[in-house]
């Protein structure tokens, strides 16, 4: 197959950050995406209706001009959220989801939950209202190590929740491991979860051979080959419950290669390209449209897109970097050869 046309696709998980970031990185999704779930962990972060309106402003003043990319938008949870906030989110028609990060569990995520059951009852009105929940699922305890911190917030935390809240809808955002996958699948249709392409590319052997590699650094950590190989597995299935969102985060070149880099892989430069090349390995450019443009649709109850866009089987080298000398982002896969090209 030479050419791969399909209805356009949609990422249900961006950083797009604000200023001059934002104007740096919003072109190389809109060129692809129709929309995108945009993350709320700003500093300081989305809590507000108001303010996520605002961001939503920012947003489409930095699209270039005539793109109808469309952002959503989301509210970052906090322990001061009320059920009022949810009720005004669930009569908008921006914003779509509330995102939970464990308290220090990732970038920006200070202001998130430290104590996961006294927001139930922010939980309950969600799920009254039908307004999903989107989480980082990771538990934040010094003494769990990093490669486990997904599977033990499952464990502890998720389970209970999906349990309290059977018909809430939840996103289980860029899940890297197989229990994740197990918990997802075997769990009712309102759960789901996203898959990043870094994920689907790499192991954490891509961070650690031959030298730290600070680009391929990002949260959830990069897991052992079979959890990769599991990622593989469900995104190419078939499983509506599996859909493209990317965690593109872009963070500046120099805030990662750093004594203490920060987490977050830029992968928004070429993202369809990236999810093209795992499904053809496998087998299954079938299986893509549904993946980056049907599923996550359907689970957010919004209408599927129309337009389509289509891929060329051909080479291209990733650019070493994006934007100017202050504002210099790496990209994943930097000087790096794709084997898929939108066009
Ligand atoms: C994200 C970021 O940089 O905002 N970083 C990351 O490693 N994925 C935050 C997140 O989604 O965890
Ligand atoms: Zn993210």
């Amino acid at each position: 197959m030479n050419t791969l046309t399909i209805i356009q696709p949609d990422d249900w998980h961006l950083h797009v950050r604000t200023g001059a970031i934002l104007n740096t990185v919003i072109a190389h999704t809109a060129r692809q995406f129709k929309r995108a779930i945009i993350m709320p962990n700003l500093k300081p972060p989305v809590t507000s209706v108001e303010l996520a309106l605002n961001y939503r402003d920012e947003i489409l003043q930095a699209l270039p001009k005539d793109s109808e990319f469309e952002p959503l938008m989301t509210l970052y949870l906090t322990n001061q959220t009320t059920v009022d906030d949810v009720k005004k989110v669930a009569a908008s028609d921006a914003i779509h989801a509330f995102k939970l990060y464990p308290a220090g569990a990732t970038t920006n995520s200070d202001a998130g939950v430290n104590n996961v059951t006294a927001v139930y009852p922010i939980l309950e009105a969600m799920q009254q209202h039908n307004v999903p929940l989107l989480i980082h699922g990771e538990v934040t305890d010094e003494d769990c190590d990093i490669f486990d911190r997904e599977r033990v917030f499952i464990e502890r935390y998720l389970t209970d929740i999906v349990k309290q809240f059977p018909a809430l809808k939840i996103v289980l955002e860029h899940v890297t491991t197989e229990e994740a996958v197990q918990f997802v699948e075997s769990a009712s249709s309102n759960i789901a979860a996203t898959i990043t392409p870094q994920h689907l590319h790499y192991n954490r052997n891509a961070i650690l051979v031959g030298g730290i590699r600070p680009h391929h650094y990002c949260l959830p950590i990069l897991k052992r080959e079979k959890h990769r190989l599991a990622l593989v597995k469900a995104a190419t299935s078939g499983n509506p419950k599996f859909f493209l969102g990317t965690d593109s985060a872009p963070h500046l070149t120099h805030l990662k290669e750093n004594a203490c880099g920060c987490a977050g892989c830029y992968s928004a430069h070429a993202a369809i390209e990236l999810y093209a090349e795992v499904f053809e390995k496998e087998n299954a450019l079938d299986k893509l449209e549904a993946f980056a443009s049907f599923y996550g649709a359907d689970f957010y109850g919004l209408p599927r897109n129309k337009q389509t866009i289509t891929l060329e089987k051909q080479n291209w080298t990733v650019p070493a970097s994006y934007g100017e000398s202050d504002i210099m982002i790496t990209p994943l896969k930097a000087n790096e050869t794709l084997a898929w090209k939108l066009i």
